[in-house]
């Protein structure tokens, strides 16, 4: 198979789908790798790392586009690689359609297959191609914060990890996922006062289990929440409802109950936000205050630590690419239902049922699209 991987042009995008190991893996599979020029500059790796690998580097993304049979990215086709998209084309990324009716209308068009990363499932009921960019958000988060807390960025002044004689930073983290958990344990790692808000029980038995002694938990009820929020220097937001938007957990009145100057990290800004006055930010512009509240909201927080989040994310996809590029899309999901659940988008239709819902769009079952 001719895998195709071009250059992600997608502002404040510094990853790329395939780093020069999995490029590697590939050609050792009896694969021709053939990658845009510049592709992996962002995340640190240079042209000559991927020819080493046995790759192939085109100078523009048209003729990647042109020729491969798989393409393989980081964040969803803008309009301008939708374009380029042909039928039978296998498109192997990011996609998140359920807000995008652009994007499902442009795929739909295109006559392509494509597999979601956000997606694919595994055994364990959780979502493989995602966690990696959870740890990344999670552990990003309270050295974001940390940042966010000094003075001159508008904070309260606050060392996370205090001095003998000075007590640490209070941190609340709501929502202790694969974000919250990473999130707590670098919090404490600084030396923070960490408490870990949650309304799951078994997982609130599993943290005590595992971290105990290392940050406390408690049952995310409003008046836990309210209370924690208020003592805090630093509130992480990191909830997740499957296939919903982030509920708001803390409301714009509640701020005044809060420190001046204290910080809120609001990792969960791609699904809406749990804090009613999030808003999305960029890397270029991460922080604003509203009622001497400082807010990071960063949608794409990976994208900073791209090198880390590129390796992780190749680490979490190769086995499903050397499997798609191995057996073609239809046997590898046949095989894998895992790999299935991953397929949004067949020749014209739409495969995936929350995205249907979402779109008010009629999905056909990807298992009768494999048998077909
Ligand atoms: N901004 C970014 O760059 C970035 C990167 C990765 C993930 N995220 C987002 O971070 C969020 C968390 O992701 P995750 O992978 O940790 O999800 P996860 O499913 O592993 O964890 C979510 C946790 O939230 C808990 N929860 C749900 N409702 C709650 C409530 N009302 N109060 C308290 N806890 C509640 C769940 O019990 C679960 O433990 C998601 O919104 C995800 O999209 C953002």
């Amino acid at each position: 198979m001719k895998i195709g991987c071009p250059k992600e042009i997608k502002p404040q995008e510094f990853r790329v789908g395939m780093t020069p190991n999995a490029a590697g893996e590939a050609v050792a599979h009896g694969h021709e790798v053939i990658v845009e020029t510049g592709a992996g500059r962002g995340a640190g790796f240079e042209d000559a790392d991927y020819i080493a690998a046995g790759a192939h580097i085109l100078d523009s993304a048209d003729e990647i586009f042109a020729i491969a049979d798989m393409i393989v990215k980081v964040k969803e086709p803008q309009a301008v690689e939708r374009a380029m998209l042909r039928e039978g084309q296998l498109l192997f990324t990011y996609l998140h359609l359920a807000p995008d009716p652009d994007q499902t209308r442009d795929l739909l068009a295109s006559g392509c297959t494509a597999i979601a990363y956000e997606t694919v499932t595994d055994a364990a009921g959780g979502l493989p191609l995602l966690a990696p960019m959870s740890e990344v958000a999670g552990k990003l988060a309270p050295q974001v914060g940390a940042w966010t807390l000094q003075k001159a960025n508008g904070g309260r002044g606050v060392l996370m990890g205090g001095v003998p004689g000075v007590g640490p930073a209070k941190v609340a983290v709501i929502g202790g996922g694969v974000v919250g958990t990473h999130a707590a344990r670098v919090a404490a790692g600084m030396g923070a006062d960490v408490t870990v808000l949650d309304r799951s029980l078994p997982r609130m038995r599993y943290l005590d289990d595992v971290f105990g002694g290392v940050f406390k938990t408690s049952f995310a009820s409003a008046g836990n929440t309210a209370e924690l929020v208020a003592q805090a220097d630093l509130v992480i937001g990191a909830v997740l409802i499957p296939g919903a938007a982030a509920p708001k957990l803390v409301t714009r009145a509640q701020l005044s109950t809060m420190k001046p100057g204290a910080a809120i990290v609001d990792v969960a800004i791609d699904q809406g936000g749990c804090f009613e006055t999030s808003k999305a930010t960029t890397h270029q512009d991460p922080i604003y205050e509203v009622d001497g509240i400082m807010h990071y909201c960063v949608a794409n927080m990976p994208g900073a630590v791209a090198r880390t989040s590129t390796i992780a994310l190749g680490n979490a996809t190769m086995p499903f690419l050397l499997a798609l590029a191995d057996k073609g899309w239809k046997q590898a999901c046949t095989d894998d239902p895992h790999l299935l659940a991953g397929l949004n988008v067949h020749a014209g239709q739409l495969t995936n049922y929350a995205v249907g819902r979402a779109l008010g769009i009629d999905v056909l079952s990807p298992s009768v699209i494999v048998k077909g």
